[in-house]
């Protein structure tokens, strides 16, 4: 094969008539500083990757990805257009600066991640294809020259998954944290045992996944996209479709740690333990089998030698297998009534000082005993240098000052009691419901497919989240450890229907946790980035939610300026219209700014690709002349997306606002 190469005549016209052709790409998340410089990085076939010492995995990565997307190995011959990987320490851990042009790319980072970071960016400005496992060799493989240096704002930039409720196959969990690496997360917390199934071998516990081996997968009612479902009435039942076998998992961590994700498996206790319990009905608080069939039960593991015995084994099991530092012990949603009424636990209360008599609180004595065995636990895998993480139930009440230093929460009830255990000490991890629980509406589009919770939860939301309010105490504002989206996956029995709830919001989240809050004020010019990776995600096999239109036809010099053209989604009745033939007319009507925008050519983009343009100069002032553009799609064509590109000139685009006025005709 051979890359298309543009002849480096069309440069040296573009220079000498001062035009600028480059155009910032879409960096999601966005980084620190970014900047365009003269010319374009053109990869070739014999394009080197060079890196230095410790940097094996990541010159791979890359020159695998690039095979793949390319379908060349980036070559050895060499024509001196490098790709120069190297570790700086002095930028910091995960920081990298990034260098792109005419001669060559420079990734330096300040450690191996920091370098990947940097690759990631650099693929970002390639044509989306980088993103594809679909060889594309006539893919104009250049990308604007480019100068970034980047550094994250949080050390927690996770995703939650819940491979119980639904289990999902290894490959999908690989190709899950490819995306996650993409957008820079780094967290994986694995939500792998619940009530609906046991996920992961226990070789001492063999019936643990075991139990569910014979229910289905799915049943036809949780299907959401079915008008009809009613999976709510599917909690608590047996869910089969398999489990990870330690080998599956050691892979499965390995693909992560070459990503520099850190998994965070969640072994939870002492509920949402239904199938725990059937396996092993001596673990349990009476040791008789569970017979509630429901999300929340009253069914939980006891606090008696055989079940805290069974959670050390099934513990040193698993952190043989996930070499992290942090281990999820869940602690949410565990009523006491099993506790209160058994005597053996209420014996083991009063030994162990932990009675609290308060009429307020019927529960509180309870509650203490889960802190104790949360903390019992907590030492047990301190013993093997791991921390412990909780949800926030953990913490409540009395229990905030009784908990293991050192312990993580994860506060879903609400971001305030986040800030309480900030301020008390523990590490936060953001994760709450709103607008973290991507088991939610993403829009009031009717077409929503059913979620739990109505929201909408949007990705605007999680994008303008506050990490940082204004009630945390110095050090607490230091114990936000950074935010989470949780994909619990009740209502997500196929791996499509995941990928749905978490694309695109996953990358807000991922621009929320890397990009300082003043570095990303401006959600709406987000949402018009967001529009444009909709191509990366495509190209990555994702079934994303194909971005919503902007709020707005509305220009601002943050989308448009003289250098970076604007690419603006179209409505869906517009797309429609388009569609069946119609003919796309625009007015561009200035509004406000000491300049009229000067708008050079409008095309019209089907799927990513320019398929008609009006190339004509049109003043927006207060006077405007030939601000009317109009444009047609291609017969026959079929695109799921259409988005207006904008090109405009002149100082205008620096300081002008204004609308797109849109219409339609036969
Ligand atoms: C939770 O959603 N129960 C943590």
């Amino acid at each position: 094969m051979r890359f298309r190469l543009i002849p480096s005549a069309v440069f040296a016209s573009f220079s000498l008539c001062g035009v600028v052709r480059a155009e910032m790409p879409a960096l999601i998340p966005l980084p620190a500083r970014a900047e365009l410089k003269e010319g374009r990085f053109v990869l070739k076939p014999g394009t080197r990757v060079v890196a230095g010492k410790g940097l094996e995995n990541e010159a791979s990565f890359l020159t695998e990805r690039l095979l793949r997307s390319t379908g060349q190995a980036p070559g050895s011959a060499g024509d001196g257009a490098e790709i120069r990987l190297e570790i700086v320490p002095a930028l910091g851990a995960e920081a990298y600066a990034l260098s792109s042009g005419p001669s060559g790319a420079t990734v330096r980072g300040g450690s191996a991640a920091g370098v990947f970071y940097g690759i990631q960016t650099f693929l970002q400005s390639l044509p989306a294809a980088a993103f594809g496992s679909v060889a594309a060799p006539k893919e104009d493989w250049s990308a604007p020259a480019l100068l970034v240096e980047d550094n994250p704002t949080c050390a927690w930039r996770g995703m939650h998954l819940d491979s119980s409720r639904h289990f999902q196959p290894k490959a999908f969990i690989l190709k899950f944290l490819d995306a996650m690496a993409a957008h820079k997360l780094n967290r994986l917390h694995w939500h792998l045992v619940d009530s609906e199934g046991w996920r992961l071998e226990i070789r001492k516990y063999p019936k643990l996944t075991e139990v569910s081996k014979d229910a289905p997968a799915y049943y036809p009612e949780e299907i959401p996209t079915n008008p009809s479902f009613r999976a709510k009435y599917r909690y608590g039942h047996l869910h089969g479709g398999g489990h990870y076998t330690q080998d599956d998992v050691r892979e499965i961590v390995a693909h992560a740690a070459k990503r520099h994700i850190t998994i965070v498996p969640e072994i939870e206790f002492p509920g949402h333990a239904m199938a725990a319990l059937m396996a092993y009905p001596e673990i349990g608080t009476t040791g008789k089998p569970p017979t509630a069939v429901s999300n929340i039960t009253t069914d939980l593991i006891g606090v008696h030698p055989k079940a805290m015995n069974f959670l050390k084994d099934v513990l040193d099991e698993t952190m043989e297998l996930f070499p992290g530092p942090w281990i999820h012990f869940g602690g949410d949603e565990a009523p006491k009534v099993q506790w209160k009424n058994d005597p053996y636990t209420q014996k083991r209360i009063d030994e162990l000082g932990l009675r609290v008599n308060d009429p307020q609180h019927p529960n509180a004595s309870e509650d203490r005993l889960q802190a104790w065995m949360f903390n019992e636990m907590a030492a047990h895998v301190a013993r093997k240098g791991r921390k412990a993480v909780g949800w926030e139930e953990i913490m409540h009440g009395e229990n905030i000052r009784h908990l293991a230093k050192g312990s993580v929460i994860m506060p879903w009830l609400s971001a305030a009691n986040g800030v309480k255990a900030a301020n008390a000490g523990y590490g936060v991890v953001h994760t709450a419901v709103s607008p973290f629980y991507l088991d939610s509406y993403q829009s009031k589009d009717p077409g929503e497919p059913g979620a739990l919770y109505q929201g909408p939860f949007t990705a605007e939301q999680i994008h303008r989240f506050n990490l940082f309010p204004d009630s945390l105490t110095p050090e607490g504002r230091g114990n936000i450890l950074g935010a989470q989206c949780q994909l619990w996956t009740e209502l997500m029995p196929r791996t499509d229907d995941v990928e749905y709830q978490a694309f695109p919001r996953t990358c807000a989240l991922a621009e929320l946790t890397w990009t300082a809050p003043e570095r990303r004020a401006d959600t709406e010019e987000f949402m018009n980035r967001l529009a444009a990776h909709g191509a990366r995600l495509t190209a990555m096999g994702l079934n994303h939610r194909r971005s919503a239109p902007p709020a707005s036809l509305k220009w601002t010099p943050a989308f448009l300026t003289a250098s970076r053209p604007w690419v603006v989604a179209l409505p869906a009745e517009t797309r429609a219209k388009l569609l069946a033939g119609e003919t796309l007319t625009l007015h561009f009507a200035y509004q406000e700014g000491a300049h009229g925008l000067d708008v050079t050519a409008v095309e019209l983009l089907a799927d990513g690709k320019a398929v008609a343009e009006d190339r004509h100069d049109g003043f927006t002032g207060t006077h405007p002349r030939q601000a009317d553009y109009q444009l047609k799609l291609p017969a026959g064509s079929k695109p799921e997306r259409v988005e207006l590109k904008v090109t405009a000139k002149g100082s205008g685009g620096d300081d002008s606002h204004g609308e797109i006025r849109l219409g339609t005709r036969p």
